[in-house]
């Protein structure tokens, strides 16, 4: 047993997963399809201090009350090592946390990479995903670089890069709206809508449609056909989310504004699309020299407090051991 830190960026899906199909095993009951960023990151150090009773998770130098999400992929990864020591645990992030940031699937992805490097449990590519799965259903994707996909058949799970960032280098432009923690988390909203929208039925039963059309055009390199396919799949998880019992709304007044600013930006030209997870945030992508432009007509949409500009970037790794 050693101490060992690992990094891991957030990943943004293209094409979202929204509902499980085994609660407690916690697969999703659809793929997804996603980028993984660069300039955001989560940083996990993972260590076995002699004088520790339990293991203890500090997220941004804060100790939390419990593991939460993180408990069962590390009693996972422990049970595989046979090492009961208990660990100390210290995650941050470089942007704001459990606001739709998707710090929930890099914090869990740098957690399993550096814990498997600290107990030397050197799992399988496949035993990777499966541990991350535990913890998120989104965190597998974050083990991997540039256009990811998630494919879930029959509970069975497959997760690989399907193009090299280098491939086709596209800019991603995060405007926070808000900074406060969601108030309905992803996991929970999941089965609300899955026990109540009466769209999701249809949402589980016409994604891969979507699915389909979206691995064509990244084959393809086709950014108005990925942006079109993109937008609707996102719109459509958001029905789902608003007709459930009751309704889910992530988004906030100035959400509402940065989509109309990019459906004008389209409208005059420019390669730019959007996409929106369980948060107000308004994730932006689009063609690398248009960035600086779009950049600057989002600063200007009030409401939006921060701006992150990100490229895709690599999957976790070890940075320090
Ligand atoms: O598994 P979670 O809790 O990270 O949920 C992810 C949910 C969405 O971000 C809305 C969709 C997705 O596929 O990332």
């Amino acid at each position: 047993m050693k101490s060992s830190t690992a990094i891991a960026h957030p990943n943004f899906a293209l094409i979202k997963y929204w509902g499980k199909s085994n609660v407690s095993g916690n697969i999703p009951a659809m793929s997804s399809l996603a980028i993984t960023l660069d300039s955001m990151t989560s940083e996990t150090t993972v260590s076995f201090p002699n004088n520790l009773e339990q293991d203890t998770w500090m997220l941004n130098g804060v100790e939390q009350p419990s593991l939460g999400q993180i408990q069962l992929p590390c009693e996972h990864l422990k049970k595989i090592s046979q090492i009961d020591q208990p660990c100390l645990i210290e995650s941050s992030n470089n942007f704001p946390t459990a606001a739709g940031l998707a710090s929930s699937a890099s914090g869990i992805a740098s957690l399993i990479t550096a814990l498997d490097n600290a107990l030397g449990t050197k799992l399988s590519n496949q035993q990777m995903i499966e541990a991350a799965m535990l913890g998120s259903g989104s965190a597998a994707r974050s083990l991997f670089s540039g256009f990811v996909h998630l494919e879930v058949v029959q509970d069975q799970l497959n997760c690989a890069t399907i193009l090299a960032a280098e491939e086709w280098p596209l800019n991603v432009i995060v405007c926070v709206t808000s900074t406060k923690q969601k108030t309905i988390s992803s996991r929970q909203g999941m089965e609300i809508s899955r026990k109540t929208s009466p769209m999701y039925n249809d949402w589980v039963n016409n994604h891969q449609e979507d699915m389909e059309l979206a691995l064509h055009a990244i084959a393809a390199k086709n950014f108005e056909q990925l942006g079109k396919i993109a937008e609707q799949n996102c719109l459509k998880m958001h029905k789902v989310m608003k007709t459930s019992q009751p309704p889910i709304d992530y988004w906030n007044p100035a959400t509402y504004t940065c989509v109309e600013t990019v459906k004008d930006m389209q409208r005059k030209g420019m390669p730019v699309f959007f996409t929106i997870d369980a948060g107000p945030q308004v994730k932006i992508i689009c063609e690398p020299d248009a960035c600086k432009d779009v950049v600057s007509l989002m600063e200007k949409v009030p409401g939006v407090q921060l701006i992150i500009e990100s490229s895709l970037g690599k999957g976790a790794r070890i940075i320090h051991e």
